[in-house]
């Protein structure tokens, strides 16, 4: 068998097809991970390119009804294995009573560790025929278009100890998170975001706005010195700024277009990144890569949505986006990834919606609100084109 590192090429002459491991995991995973494979596998036919394996595995609450762990082993093999991995969303409130070990979360938590995914890369573009989706007004969104490199390995969702214990005399109870950053940690994340704004690739522009909370936390606090460092010893051409993460929620909304990459922790981004998603219109359009030592993870953003699951009305534009970013960042084949792109964009531009970014003042005659298989079918149409 070829290497798993062959080229596209090579591959495709030797029929050795790539490997991806599919997590549709719960609410409308399923239903948004089709569309985004059904996308994949005509863009790689159309450009030529090697063919998919595909093997689906269990995750989230799925796997816990099924298997009693929102993480089962084979799971974890499975994933390890795959050239790539496409997530769709895992969660639901029949799950939430669980102990937290065995809710759908923790699964995901323990498939990026083992998986070692230590950068989430959250891109926020907003679509010119979506700014009127956006909450926000639309001369604010317009041309806004930002990356967040959010820290995904470490921070207060894995700090040591953590732990909820009742207090004496009936004094109620007592919970524990722990918040901690090592030199390297920061490094390595960082250093990918600096990378990437030096880059000049698909419009950054040399500018790293670093965000935390340096005027209260020690983990911000070496935080700052590490992202400082790293910017004077290894990334002089790119302009560093730094930002407490309360204000920079403001400017986010206030002005998101001054933002070119974004490098912060781990709760920071979460939280930040659905803040970003109204920029972009919908939490529906926003696509994810985790990178890390152990492979490569594509999802959306979003979550499982169970109120709206099974009903062919989510958004798929975010996890086809995700595996646009696949293409690019995993297989090798970014003329896929483009077309990709560019077949969503057309898609948009004709008039296709979901309901999630239907209307919110568009007038457009054209406007077509479709369901999540049409709005597949709609992009996959127009990779021909
Ligand atoms: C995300 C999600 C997850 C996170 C949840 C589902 C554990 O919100 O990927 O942004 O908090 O990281
Ligand atoms: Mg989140």
């Amino acid at each position: 068998m070829p290497a798993a590192n062959s080229s596209p090429e090579s591959r495709a002459k030797a029929g050795d097809p790539y490997r991806i491991t599919l997590l549709a995991g719960d609410g409308i995973g399923p239903e948004v991970t089709a569309q985004a494979l059904a996308v994949l596998r005509e863009a790689l036919a159309r450009t030529g390119g090697p063919l998919l394996e595909v093997r689906e595995e269990l995750v989230g609450g799925a796997a816990f009804d099924a298997t009693g762990s929102p993480l089962p082993d084979a799971t974890i093999a499975a994933c390890l294995e795959a050239d790539a991995v496409l997530l769709g969303a895992v969660g639901g409130p029949v799950w939430d009573t669980l102990a937290a070990e065995l809710r759908p979360e923790a699964g995901l938590l323990a498939l990026r560790k083992a998986m070692d995914l230590y950068a989430n890369i959250r891109p926020v573009h907003c679509h010119p025929a979506l700014v009127h989706a956006s909450p926000l007004r639309p001369e604010l969104v317009a041309g806004a278009d930002f990356v967040v490199y959010r820290e995904l390995g470490s921070g207060i969702y894995y700090g040591q100890p953590r732990r909820t214990e009742p207090l004496p005399h009936g004094g109620g109870e007592r919970a524990v998170d722990t918040m901690s950053y090592t030199t390297a940690e920061v490094q390595r994340l960082a250093r990918l975001g600096f990378a990437a704004a030096a880059s000049g690739a698909r419009g950054r522009r040399g500018l790293v706005t670093s965000i935390d909370k340096a005027n209260v936390l020690d983990c911000s606090r070496l935080w700052r010195r590490v992202v400082s460092q790293l910017a004077v010893e290894e990334f002089p051409g790119v302009r560093l700024e730094h930002a407490y993460v309360d204000s920079a929620a403001m400017e986010l909304v206030a002005r998101p277009r001054h933002f070119d990459v974004i490098v912060t922790g781990n709760m920071f981004g979460d939280i930040l990144s659905d803040l970003a998603a109204c920029i972009a219109g919908s939490l529906g359009m926003l696509p994810s890569a985790s990178l890390g030592g152990g492979g490569a993870l594509y999802e959306p953003i979003h979550g499982s949505a169970p109120d709206i699951a099974g009903r062919d009305v989510a958004n798929p534009l975010a996890t086809i986006l995700s595996a646009a970013m696949m293409c690019e960042l995993s297989l090798d084949l970014p003329a896929a990834g483009a077309a990709i792109r560019a077949a969503v964009a057309r898609a948009l531009d004709e008039g296709f919606r979901t309901v999630d970014i239907a209307g919110h003042g568009e007038k457009g005659a054209a406007i077509q609100v479709v369901g999540t298989a049409a709005m597949g079918e709609a992009v996959r149409e127009r990779l021909a084109e």
